[in-house]
């Protein structure tokens, strides 16, 4: 596994997928700083100095059938890996944003493709670290707004992609229900919780959690119990 660093790079996910040909599994692209961040659907993924911003890239030999499953696996290996350093209260949100509390901690951008008859997946993790969110951007944290203290971004780095190597190890051996139970058990949301539903058709109203189930969730409103999947929580 080699890690290829830089002081600044457009996107972290494109360099990966330009040097695609001589990348190999488990390598990484790491940037200080990010001129063309990208974030889900297209947005801009604000990538200033201080922020962890890199790219892992993966050539399964097979693809996954549940390709959210990437997505998930590295969600899961910031938050555990957050939670060994003992930062409370942080947690996964359907399907790529970590958070704390609810303040969005940071993201990831999986892509997935075929070159030259391999099978690649490129996932971007951003994660602020040092770096202070823009006071305009609403429900926005990082490590050190939350501890305090500044930290090493190359052991973060080296700790995230650790975990996310062991994590992938079993998407590969086809035990994928291993991440699907990890992930169910580090979602932010836990029973109890009072979230807001934007539900598929359209509705919006709060809910309170009764069961965290590992593909769905039952909320209860009005003492009634409805079944909702995890990308209708809105926070
Ligand atoms: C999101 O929450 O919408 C996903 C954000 C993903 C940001 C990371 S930073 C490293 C990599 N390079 C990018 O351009 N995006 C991802």
């Amino acid at each position: 596994m080699e890690v290829y660093s830089y002081d600044e790079v457009s996107s972290t996910n494109d360099v990966a997928k330009k040097m695609i040909n001589v990348l190999r599994n488990g390598d990484i692209v790491w940037a200080l700083s990010q001129t063309a961040g990208r974030g889900k659907g297209e947005r801009r993924w604000y990538s200033p100095k201080g922020g962890l911003w890199f790219s892992v890239v993966y050539k399964p030999q097979k693809l996954c059938e549940d390709p959210n499953i990437y997505t998930k696996m590295a969600s899961v290996a910031v938050v555990k890996i957050l939670k060994r350093m003992k930062i409370k209260d942080v947690g996964v949100k359907w399907p790529n944003d970590i958070y704390h509390n609810r303040d969005k901690l940071g993201g990831i951008l999986t892509e997935i493709f075929t070159k030259s008859h391999e099978n690649v997946v490129v996932i971007g993790v951003g994660l602020n670290v040092n770096n202070m969110p823009p006071e305009d951007v609403k429900n926005a944290t990082s490590l050190l707004k939350i501890t305090g203290v500044k930290l090493s971004l190359s052991q973060l780095l080296k700790m995230i992609s650790a975990e996310m190597q062991r994590l992938y190890n079993f998407v590969t051996l086809r035990k994928r229900n291993v991440i699907t139970n990890l992930w169910r058990n580090n979602m932010i949301v836990k029973k109890g919780h009072t979230i807001k539903v934007s539900d598929f058709s359209g509705k919006t109203y709060e809910a309170k959690v009764v069961k965290v189930l590992s593909d769905s969730l039952i909320v209860e409103r009005n003492g009634i119990k409805e079944r909702i999947h995890p990308s209708e929580i809105s926070i």
